[in-house]
């Protein structure tokens, strides 16, 4: 069943309790690993989720995550000048870079773990079907692999037990210390690790190549972008820091990564199974049916986002993330528990891109948008200083 009805699909998403479920498919659940809180269900799932959330919440933010991810930007996102970039490429590298480098400090040599955890990703929501030569076959043996490699890493991490690296996996070993904690086990720290670098891997890398070219095709917000991010840059030296403050101010940074996400319509929608009959205004929903919360058709709803199809960062300056319809997160018990940390990533590419460089388009670049939001033959622009 696919739901459009932005009242039954927010309904949809917090009626936990009246027992609908996710109902996302096998491959998912065996790629992003058993302890991944979109895998739990009820105490687990609390438990779970909160021990997730104490890795990505403002302190972690504050402290760790801003810092790093600045240093990492600063340094990626130059030497562009004059060069021909394919942005589909290039978001993917710099995405899975970045948080291998905030989960594992990994950056340097670590082009066999990109290439495990990219493959990892290819099967999220494949057809679980394992023939030699499957993606989803392909996609098993990597993540066994994955596994050990990471597996490797904790131990090398808890026999040098002085060296501190202030990354998420430290963080992790310091709760399994602790036997208060609900982490214990190497398999609940790995997937851990694996639902930090996947869960938000392709939706932030998507983003951030969506709004180079939605900057390139609207001038205007580009020029208001750079205008912003300029600002923060006055009066500091060449390699300065962003810090709280900074980032703080970005408003109309944030607003452009949610309106490349309204628009892109990334996340087509959410998948829900009744384990229940279920009657929601007067329809009864079977036990067992699988349901699509079509949020792709929610956030291009007139009544909420007026003039839909416009790319328009200016309508989240008006504390539109607050509206009762507003679901590029998700919703209720499972709204997204890293949607800060995917929106800090791109914003913070996007502070150095635009405050170094303009872009001009190659060639004619074709994005289609199913089953995936993607560029079949690249993103190809050119970059300039400014
Ligand atoms: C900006 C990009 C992102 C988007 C658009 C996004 C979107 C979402 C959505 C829509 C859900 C809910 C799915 C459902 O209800 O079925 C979700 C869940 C989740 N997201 Fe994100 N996400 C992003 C980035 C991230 C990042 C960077 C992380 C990790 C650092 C992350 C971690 C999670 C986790 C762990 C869940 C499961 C929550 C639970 O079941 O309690 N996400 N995300």
């Amino acid at each position: 069943m696919v739901c459009t009805d932005p009242d039954v699909n927010k309904y949809l998403l917090s009626s936990e309790n009246k027992g609908i479920f996710p109902g996302y498919p096998r491959s998912f659940s065996e790629m992003v690993g058993k302890w991944n809180p979109a895998n739990l269900l009820g105490s687990e799932h609390k438990s779970m989720r909160s021990s997730f959330l104490s890795l990505v919440n403002t302190q972690a933010i504050k402290e760790m995550l801003l810092p790093k991810t600045d240093v990492f930007m600063q340094s990626y996102v130059s030497n562009w000048s004059d060069k021909i970039l394919d942005f589909q490429k290039t978001s993917n590298e710099v995405l899975m870079r970045l948080v291998l480098k905030l989960v594992a400090s990994k950056e340097e040599n670590s082009k066999e773990l990109e290439e495990l955890m990219h493959q990892v990703s290819l099967s999220l929501f494949t057809p679980a079907i394992s023939f030699p030569g499957t993606t989803y076959n392909k996609s098993h043996k990597a993540r066994r692999k994955l596994v050990q490699m990471l597996g490797k890493i904790i131990e090398e991490r808890k026999a040098s037990k002085c060296s501190r690296n202030n990354d998420v996996l430290d963080t992790l070993l310091r709760y399994s210390e602790d036997s208060n904690s609900v982490i214990q086990t190497d398999e609940q720290i790995i997937d851990h690790m694996i639902s930090f670098v996947l869960s938000g891997y392709e939706t932030a890398s998507t983003i951030l190549m969506m709004a180079v070219k939605y900057l390139h095709d609207h001038p205007h917000a580009q020029d208001e972008l750079r205008k912003e991010n300029l600002e923060i840059r006055k009066g500091k030296p060449e390699d300065y820091k962003i810090n709280w403050d900074d980032y703080k101010s970005m408003s109309f940074t944030r607003a452009v990564v949610l309106e490349t996400l309204r628009m892109a319509s990334l996340g087509l929608g959410f998948l829900r199974r009744t384990t229940v009959d279920t009657e929601i205004k007067g329809y009864i929903i079977p036990k067992g049916w699988k349901i699509f919360v079509c949020a792709a058709e929610t956030s291009k709803d007139p009544d909420t986002y007026p003039e839909p199809l416009k790319f328009n960062p200016w309508r989240w300056l008006s504390n539109m993330e607050s509206h009762q319809y507003f679901m590029l997160f998700g919703g209720g018990a499972r709204v997204c528990a890293g949607k800060e940390v995917g929106i800090l990533e791109v914003s913070m590419f996007l502070h150095y891109l635009v405050t170094r460089y303009r872009w001009e388009e190659v060639g004619e670049n074709k994005i289609v948008s199913f089953p995936r939001v993607e560029a079949p033959n690249g993103l190809y622009y050119r970059l300039h200083n400014c």
